[in-house]
């Protein structure tokens, strides 16, 4: 099993094996028999950008949706069918069940984490903001059910700086959590009064601002697209940072003919669709010395496949519980982030 480390909060991670490669034939026939099984049960897949093409694929095909945390959680809570379908990863899950607890909400296997939530347990998180009770605690949707239940808004990172901004006018004081690079950015931007918790995400973690340096040689008319998760030498060099939705919404608008990205390259299907004469060129995350353990592909996303997915109703280890004077609490900030964008 190989490990990943989240060095200033000294926490290891285990990550996890890939799913088996599939035959042309064996992925049509999963295919069909998850349409046939989605409707069966009543049930929508909601995708997220990061997973791979052929599950994005699926969720739009079956009147599903593909889309970033915020989106997919506003999807899920709005929608009629009884049971969801979370294809992403398991704080993705717990958040459609908080803001829809009436509704079934199954995952292909509740394995898929997220090295922000592996890094910020709640009880030294807890006792973090207990030392500081002066200040608004904020964290990112990339976090557990008891970390949001802690927390006073919960913020995804198309609308993180938007809510420090909003906070910062209110006189508030931050405490933001877990991740670092996302916080740095916005405190740069916002000038705000932050401490940050010094999470990371280990897929954007590994974009390298030197090969991202020789890349702009080899591609001097591309625009640079950056996910505020990376570090902030790499943000530094971006001509756009944003949210998934914000990176897309970008490689439409923007007139270059090619785009360098750094983020998770499972983001390249919905991306094509939207600028389909553009060339997608993903940042290099292996630099000098380096070794990529992601190669920019979120190992948890990858955990999605269609031969678990196509088991998701047969499972009785993947069904999405969260205690329910936790939901309660972590419904409160839950609904300030969803009603902020309203
Ligand atoms: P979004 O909130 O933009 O969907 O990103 C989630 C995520 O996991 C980023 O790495
Ligand atoms: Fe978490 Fe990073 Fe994977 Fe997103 S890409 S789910 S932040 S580990």
């Amino acid at each position: 099993m190989s490990l990943a480390k989240i060095p200033e909060i000294n926490i290891e991670i285990p990550l996890p094996k890939a799913p088996k490669a599939l035959s042309k034939d064996q992925q049509s026939s999963y295919i069909e028999k998850i349409k046939g099984l989605l409707i069966e049960h009543n049930a929508v897949l909601i995708a997220h950008y990061y997973t791979d093409p052929e599950i994005q694929a699926l969720a739009e095909e079956t009147g599903g949706f593909v889309g970033d945390s915020l989106e997919m959680a506003k999807f899920g809570a709005s929608h009629s069918a009884e049971t969801l379908i979370i294809a992403g990863v398991k704080f993705m899950g717990e958040t459609a069940k908080i803001l829809g607890p009436d509704k079934k909400v199954l995952m292909p296997t509740l394995e898929a984490t997220c090295s922000l939530d592996l890094g910020c347990p709640i009880e030294p998180f807890n006792e973090f903001c207990n030392q500081h009770p002066d200040r608004t605690v904020v964290v990112y949707a990339n976090t557990s059910a008891a970390v949001k239940a802690r927390a006073d808004w919960v913020v995804t990172s198309s609308i993180a700086v938007d809510v420090i901004e909003h906070l910062q006018g209110q006189g508030a004081k931050i405490i933001w959590g877990p991740d670092k690079h996302l916080g740095n950015y916005i405190q740069k931007k916002t000038g705000a009064d932050m401490l940050l918790w010094q999470g990371a995400c280990i897929v954007h973690d590994e974009f390298k601002f030197q090969g991202l340096e020789k890349a702009k040689v080899l591609y001097p008319d591309a625009a640079i697209l950056v996910h505020p998760e990376s570090p902030q030498k790499v943000v530094a060099l971006a001509d756009v940072v944003g949210s998934t939705s914000q990176l897309i919404k970008a490689s439409k608008e923007l007139p270059h003919k090619q785009m360098i990205v750094a983020t998770d390259k499972g983001i390249f299907y919905k991306m094509q669709q939207a600028a389909p004469d553009k060339e997608l060129i993903i940042a290099p995350t292996a630099g000098e010395g380096a070794t990529c353990r992601s190669c920019a592909h979120c190992p948890w996303m990858k955990m999605n496949a269609l031969e678990i997915l196509s088991e998701v109703f047969e499972k009785d280890d993947n069904e999405i519980f969260v205690d329910s004077e936790l939901s309660k609490q972590a419904l409160k900030p839950l609904k300030r982030m969803v009603d902020f964008v309203k």
